[in-house]
């Protein structure tokens, strides 16, 4: 056995720069706080690196997904397909707009995004929209599922909350649909706390997501405080779903290192695949290929033996202090969701939601801090044999 090692190596660690503080900074000295000039300006560099019309930012990617689908016209009686292998927000979106989620099933343990032949099996006359969600920053098939949804008349909605920049045949991952929905929750790829974005294609999606984010008002506090405007009208019931000044800061300094973060990202995942095709008690999701065009947010393997997932977790833990994760209990399987859908079976996300295991990848990971992982995964297989 080797050396057991002091450092622990975090899931996820977060690295701000001298350039994002500042620009906080400088924010808060400005003195005003609220959705103003930064917000509009993040708004255009995000639609600009990512070649949407409209990037629309929000108080959070669940905000991004409520609205996508209320853009999407879902409401009572409509049904819309989601994936089970995701992070709750996929489905509860659907259910605050009074639609019902109706979950697909996965490929499978070496793809585990949602599956466009078992999508088609679960169209109904009342399926209004798909949700497909880039697992991880990899692509779902949304090529397919584009033109499943163009033939079929259905709102293909992209939960790309993991999936910054990441692209499938040149074209950036959240443009493919109705709307793509990003998140910038602390742990993700361009995390600033809490934050979202929705990108479209589509002006009157982009209208609507806009006016719905701040009460239907017809004008912003901005837009009073600079004098161009004296009162507003409400002309729907919408949410307070905005993003502050602050935050818009702090996600376009850190934009500027997106790219270069996420290729070593790339860099790391590879370096991780490389050493666990060693391993035979170990499933790598995805190719070489899918790495190239992911945001590689974050690596997570399955285990051939799930039962052996727990022990081997707490090995990692306790003799290496190494965390992990897992992504994602099947949301079908909560009690919530078991109690208002009972009966939903998915062999493959069932299978995937007892095998994941997430190992940690952030873009400052040191050589050293990957091989404790490694050193970690490979004794903790055999302490579990
Ligand atoms: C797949 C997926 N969808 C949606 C969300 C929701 O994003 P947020 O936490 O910004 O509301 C998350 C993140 O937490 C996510 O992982």
């Amino acid at each position: 056995m080797s050396e057991t090692p002091h450092r622990s190596v975090p899931l996820f660690d977060l690295k701000l720069e001298a350039q994002d503080i500042e620009a906080v900074t400088e924010t808060l000295q400005s003195g005003w706080l609220t959705m103003g000039p930064r917000t509009q300006e993040l708004e255009e560099a995000f639609a600009d690196q990512l070649g949407s019309r409209h990037a629309v930012a929000l108080s959070s990617g669940t905000a991004a997904l409520h609205l996508a689908y209320k853009a999407a016209g879902i409401g009572p009686g409509d049904e819309v397909i989601v994936p089970s292998f995701t992070f709750v927000a996929t489905a509860n979106g659907v259910l605050y707009c009074g639609g019902q989620p109706v979950f697909a099933d996965i490929i499978g343990l070496e793809n585990p995004s949602i599956d466009p032949a078992d999508v088609e099996r679960k169209i109904t006359p009342r399926t209004r929209a798909v949700a497909a969600v880039h697992f991880g920053g990899y692509p779902a098939a949304v090529d397919v599922l584009a033109e499943l949804c163009r033939d079929r008349g259905l709102a293909l909605i992209e939960d790309a909350a993991h999936a910054p920049s990441a692209q499938l045949d040149g074209r950036k991952l959240g443009t493919f649909g109705l709307a793509g929905a990003f998140s910038l929750f602390s742990n993700k790829v361009l995390s600033v706390g809490e934050g979202g974005l929705l990108a479209t294609d589509d002006d009157d999606v982009a209208t609507r997501v806009r006016q719905l984010r701040s009460h239907a008002m017809t004008s912003t506090t901005w837009d009073r405080h600079r004098g161009h405007a004296l009162s507003y009208d409400v002309v729907d019931i919408g949410f307070n779903y905005r993003l502050d000044e602050p935050r818009a800061a702090l996600a376009l300094a850190r934009m500027t290192r997106l790219e270069p973060e996420i290729a070593r990202r790339r860099e790391l995942t590879m370096l991780y695949r490389e050493r666990l095709a060693e391993l035979p008690d170990i499933i790598v999701p995805y190719t070489a290929e899918d790495v190239a065009r992911s945001s590689c947010y974050v690596m997570p393997i399955m285990l051939r033996e799930p039962e052996r997932r727990a022990g081997l977790c707490q090995v990692m833990r306790a003799e290496h202090h190494v965390q992990t994760s897992i992504l994602y209990p099947a949301v079908h399987e909560f009690s919530a969701y078991r109690e208002r859908f009972p009966g939903v079976s998915l062999p493959h996300t069932e299978l995937a939601a007892r095998s994941e295991l997430t190992i940690p990848l952030y873009p400052h990971m040191t050589e050293s801090e990957q091989e404790q992982v490694l050193e970690a995964i490979v004794h903790g297989l055999a302490a579990t044999k």
